[in-house]
């Protein structure tokens, strides 16, 4: 096949997504595919329609290439192209939206709030401990964990110029103590779960992307009953929201609280295909390889 791979682009995730990309491109030409590397600019419509793939390999992490946009793109140049399509990708990528669309279906997910990132400088918007995000980004990007001792991640004073003015809307959820779980669904099935473990206590970019400093699981050493609930609501949730390909289901579990304690944050429809990323390592603990499983995410696109 003739398969082109779109990459990197211009969200605060273009270095994680020009990773995904180049192992995917490598992984595509290792089982014999023509592979164009196309990393994506303005301009990306005019070379999408020159090199007239048989299917598109959506690496993009970030808006515009997980938002929706370059999918809604795609569909009118009648492109094939990996993953999840425009309205799943919309939803997904907003926090506040994937909450309104899965909670009414008795998927658990924190409460909390949108604020507008003026006010945070004046007050506290929830009881601390609370964790501030932005909607719509990935990788952490953003993310602080506001604690009664102070935080983790960026400074948050109420004259601090914080990072947060950078981003339209932000999301304050309560923080949840305890674990850091992750469950990717492949096609129509869940995989395993992995726990995070970072140095740090924090899951944060770097922690994510720095060989070493996050110990990761997999199984993760968790009660079965834990572990059944992940898979049941990571495939829930990419079957309610309609995700197509691959999807990673995100969870914090408190673990004072069996399975009353776990929470849903988010759903990742363009999950991270890079060397430490989570995907490819469940997929690998179940027996497929890094190549097969770009196979299985184009065969998907195909079918
Ligand atoms: N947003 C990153 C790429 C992930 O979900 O893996
Ligand atoms: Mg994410």
């Amino acid at each position: 096949l003739h398969i082109a791979v779109l990459m990197g682009g211009w969200s605060s995730e273009r270095p994680v997504s020009l990773m995904s990309g180049e192992g995917v491109a490598k992984a595509l030409e290792s089982k014999g595919h023509t592979v164009t590397r196309i990393d994506m600019d303005r301009d990306v419509a005019l070379r999408l329609s020159e090199a007239k793939p048989d299917v598109v390999f959506n690496a993009l992490h970030g808006a515009p290439g997980e938002d929706g946009t370059v999918q809604g793109m795609m569909d009118l140049m009648g492109l094939t192209y990996t993953h999840s399509g425009l309205a799943t990708s919309v939803i997904a990528i907003d926090k506040e939206l994937t909450k309104q669309a899965l909670v009414p279906q008795g998927i658990p997910m924190p409460g909390g709030r949108i604020v507008e990132s003026a006010s945070i400088f004046q007050a506290d918007p929830l009881p601390r401990p609370y964790v501030l995000k932005p909607v719509n980004e990935g990788s952490s990007v953003g993310v602080a964990i506001v604690t009664e001792e102070g935080n983790y991640g960026s400074p948050i004073a109420p004259d601090a110029r914080g990072p947060w003015q950078d981003f339209e809307r932000l999301l304050a959820e309560p923080f949840i103590r305890g674990r850091e779980l992750t469950t990717a669904v492949i096609g129509d099935r869940a995989l395993l779960v992995t726990e995070l473990k970072p140095k740090s206590g924090f899951y944060d970019f770097d922690a994510k992307y720095t060989d070493g400093l996050t110990e990761h699981v997999c199984p993760a050493e968790i009660p079965e009953e834990i572990t059944a609930a992940c898979q049941d609501l990571a495939l829930r949730a990419h079957r309610l929201l309609g995700c197509r390909g691959t999807s990673r289901s995100d969870f914090r579990w408190d673990d004072t609280q069996g399975v009353e304690g776990l929470f849903l944050l988010e759903v990742n429809t363009q999950p991270g295909m890079t060397p430490l990323s989570l995907v490819p390592e469940q997929a690998r603990a179940c027996g497929m390889e890094y190549p097969e499983l770009v196979e299985a995410i184009v065969a998907e696109a195909l079918a």
